[in-house]
Order: C-alpha cells, then structure tokens, then sequence
C-alpha cells in the first residue's frame, strides 16, 4: 500500500492533485453536441426572421419553416441548429459546421452561407439558365434606369407587370401592403456603359423570403458583387440592407431628385410623366418596402397606367385596377 511507503499526507495531496487534474481535463475536452445539436446566437434585433430565412433556404423543397422542419430547435429559450438533419440534406455544408461544439455566431455563419446557399437553394447556375425560365427582356417586363445605392453602375431593373398586377389587385386585402406572388423574380442587371457587367437578383420563395443571387461579369453565380464602391456579399449583406429600415436615395426623395451620393449620381431615370406625387404618397413604397422589396416599381408602373388613362390607351381591365385602388 502507498501509506506503508509515504506518510498519509503525501497521499491525500496526491490525491488531491489527480483528482483536480482530471477535473481541469474534463472541462476542456469540451463534450460532444448533445444529440448533434449546435447553439446558434446572432445578435441582431431581427434574429428570428433572418434564422428563419437563412435556415429555411436548407430545408429540402421548396424553402419552409426550418423549426417545423426540425432544422432548428427550440430549448429553454435558445436556439439550436440540428446537424444531423443539416447532414442528411447537405453533407457539404454541413461538413463545413461540424467539429466545433462553439455556439455558432454571426461572424461563423456568415462564411458557412456565403459558400453553401446557392447549392442549397440549386439556383440557376447562370444568367443565361436563369433567362431560360424567367424572360426578362421579353415583353411584358417593366423596366426601371436608375443610379442607387448598390452599385456606380447603371441599374437596368425588370420586373413582370404580372407579378406588379398581382401586388396591386391584393393591395387592399393585404392591409395596404404589396406583396409579390410566389416565384416572382426581380432582376438588376448592372451596365458599364454598352456592356452588362453583372446581374443582381431577388426570387421569392414560397415561404415569403427572397432569394438573393449575384450573377458576375462572365454570367456565372458569384459570392459577391464585383462593381464599385464595394463587392456585396451574397446573400448576407443583401439581406443586411433588405431588412432594415433604413431609407436610401433616389428612392427616398422621390418624386423630387436626389442629390448626387459620394460615388456619383443618385438618380431614377424616368419620364416627368411618372414623377406622380399622388401615387407616390399613396403607396409610400421605398419606406414601407412591404415584401423586402425597396424600389419604386408599383409607383411608378400605376403612374405610367394613370398617364396611359389620360392619354386614352388604357385598356379596360387596368383602368378597372386603377379604380379599385382608387386611383
Ligand atoms: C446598401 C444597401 C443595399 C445592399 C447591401 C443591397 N441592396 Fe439591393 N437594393 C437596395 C436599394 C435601395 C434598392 C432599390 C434601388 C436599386 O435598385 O438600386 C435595391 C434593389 C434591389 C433589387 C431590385 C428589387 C428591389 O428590392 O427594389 C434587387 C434584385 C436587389 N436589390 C438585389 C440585391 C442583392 C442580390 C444584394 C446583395 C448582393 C443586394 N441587393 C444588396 C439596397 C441594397
């Protein structure tokens, strides 16, 4: 026995020792995620809708709540990711999570989106397959020019008059607000000069959010924008601007002009025809951004109806549409 051989006080400090070793050691070796679980924190006052966003792009099919979907969990208040099921869905990118037990925040998911959301979401890989689904240029699309806030480029904005139809008919339904139907696509091809350098996209899912999709000077998916005054990351700092309240120019001084930014001008090049203070007070777009959506195209496209109307070239079922939201 140990005591036979050292007095009794040696041994109990050895005992001692061992045993606050093997506590020191048990709390470094930090334990593994209880049931693969990994704690998800990000401090920003909108949390829940962005985890509820960003997560919902992982669920399979089409986007959906990922805390029905079991995606995300709820215990005692804190918010946790399921890897397992991350796992099953995108091995890849859930390779990318796994090996850290630390609660996941917003400077780690925010690499972990910028590098897995597009295959997530399998969004078209190109322009080019884009346009193949969704013609932009066709007829039938409202264009918008303008200088903003995104980009020194010159912003050639399309949208389907049927999708902008669809938000005005279910204006009034919707407690004043504009929502877009499911699938609506959005596209901001952005022009230097004769030539198109890149293409930014929103496409709603059919759980209310919006996709966000930089497409780069050779048409491909891009991680971030590659114009001046700085490469936006996609889509983390789309949805930075997106959800926020805060208000830019030209859209916020219009139907006035706005004054040139610090990279050049702020401008919406449209005729004096739809500068229509009325319709501009009237749906209060840019503030209000109802649907993540911060130009002026239903302003602007009911504008270009009342002009039409008093030209005498509008047809019966727009100027109806113009009644109802009596206009
Ligand atoms: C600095 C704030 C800001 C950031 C960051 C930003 N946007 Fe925008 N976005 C705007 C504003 C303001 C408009 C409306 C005027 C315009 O088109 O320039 C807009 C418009 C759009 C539109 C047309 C639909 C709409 O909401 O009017 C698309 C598509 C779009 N942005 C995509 C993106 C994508 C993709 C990213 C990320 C790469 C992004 N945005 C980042 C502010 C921002």
């Amino acid at each position: 026995m140990l005591s036979r051989v050292l007095p009794v006080w040696v041994v109990g400090c050895l005992l001692v020792v061992v045993l606050m070793g093997c506590g020191a050691n048990a709390e470094q070796a930090a334990p593994p995620p209880e049931d693969g679980l990994r704690r998800v924190t990000l401090d920003k006052s909108d949390a829940e809708a962005l985890l509820r966003y960003y997560f919902g792009g992982y669920v399979p099919g089409p986007a959906r709540d990922p805390f029905d979907a079991g995606l995300l969990v709820l215990r005692d208040g804190d918010t946790y990711l399921q890897l397992d099921s991350l796992t099953a869905w995108h091995p890849d990118a859930a390779q990318q999570l796994r090996g850290s037990t630390e609660t996941l925040d917003w400077d780690g998911l925010k690499p972990f989106l910028q590098a897995t959301y597009y295959d997530a979401r399998r969004l078209p890989p190109t322009l080019d397959a884009l346009r193949a689904t969704v013609p932009y240029r066709d007829e039938g699309w409202f264009t918008v020019e303008l200088h903003g806030v995104m980009t020194t480029a010159l912003r050639q904005i399309h949208v389907d008059e049927g999708a902008l139809r669809a938000a005005l008919r279910g204006y009034h339904e919707a407690g004043a607000q504009l929502l877009y139907p499911e699938g609506t696509t959005i596209v901001g091809e952005h022009w230097d000069d004769t030539t198109l350098v890149e293409a930014t996209v929103m496409q709603k899912r059919p759980d209310g959010f919006w996709d966000y999709m930089t497409y780069g000077p050779d048409g491909t998916l891009a991680r971030t924008t590659s114009t001046a005054p700085r490469q936006l990351k996609t889509p983390t700092q789309c949805a930075g601007c997106h959800f926020g309240d805060k208000q830019f120019e030209p859209e916020r001084s219009f139907p006035g002009e706005a004054r040139p930014g610090p990279h050049g001008p702020r401008a919406i090049y449209v005729d004096d025809a739809l500068r229509d203070m009325e319709v501009t007070r009237f749906f209060d777009e840019h503030r209000k951004r109802s649907d993540y959506v911060l130009g002026l195209y239903n302003t602007l496209f009911v504008a270009q109806l009342r002009a039409d109307r008093r030209a005498g070239r509008i047809d019966a079922t727009d100027a109806a549409l113009l009644d109802t939201l009596g206009l």
